[in-house]
């Protein structure tokens, strides 16, 4: 697929931005600042490397060549210039669709960031050449991860079991997945 533009506004003082290498330090402590809540919903948080720099750059080089190849796509969540979060584009939900996932930091969570950001991704994917459809998957007892799309208009398709990655299922959750999909009026 095209690529997605570097940066996006969501918001005045929200932006979304290409990741980049020099975000490691930045994208560890955010997740040492509120490892347990993003471990409860994301195996990847779960692994100690996840809080540790050096981990972070090499992992940021590998996500600038799949940016460059076109395979994947992930932005650090900017508020007020201060990086607080990801959000990424995952080209993994079949021909024509496309998967949104976050994280926020929870000392920024409460104040409409995330739901902002999934609205201006979800526009700017959607115009792409060969975009058809965006879908948010989150657990089915993670609530606040589901209250975003809902809150955007998406439709909740369907329910699936949860793919087993080689993190292993995070803490909080059932195994059963909601697939929430735009544009609502999609079929399928
Ligand atoms: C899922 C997650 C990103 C949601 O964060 P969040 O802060 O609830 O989401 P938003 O940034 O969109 O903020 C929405 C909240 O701000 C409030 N809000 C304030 N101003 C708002 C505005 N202008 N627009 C929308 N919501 C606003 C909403 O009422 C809501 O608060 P509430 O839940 O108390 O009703 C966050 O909890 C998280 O990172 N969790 C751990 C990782 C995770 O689960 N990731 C998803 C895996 S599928």
């Amino acid at each position: 697929m095209d690529p997605p533009p570097e940066s996006i506004v969501a918001r005045p003082g929200v932006e979304l931005r290409r990741e980049r290498v020099g975000d490691a330090d930045a994208i560890a402590a955010g997740v040492a600042s509120c490892r347990p809540d993003l471990a409860a919903w994301l195996p990847w948080a779960t692994d100690d490397r996840a809080v540790d720099p050096e981990h972070q750059r090499a992992r940021l080089a590998e996500a600038a060549q799949r940016w460059d190849d076109g395979t994947e796509f992930v932005y650090v969540i900017v508020v007020d210039d201060r990086v607080v979060g990801c959000m990424g584009l995952h080209p993994r939900v079949g021909p024509g669709g496309i998967e949104i996932g976050y994280w926020l930091r929870s000392d920024h969570t409460g104040h409409g960031v995330v739901t902002a950001c999934a609205g201006a991704l979800t526009a700017a994917v959607v115009a792409l050449p060969g975009v058809d459809r965006v879908e948010i998957h989150c657990d089915l007892a993670n609530a606040r991860s589901a209250a975003v799309p809902r809150r955007l208009g998406y439709r909740l398709a369907r329910l699936e079991p949860t793919p087993v990655t080689e993190a292993g299922p995070a803490g909080a959750e059932t195994g059963r997945s909601m697939i929430w999909v735009w544009p609502p009026e999609r079929a399928g």
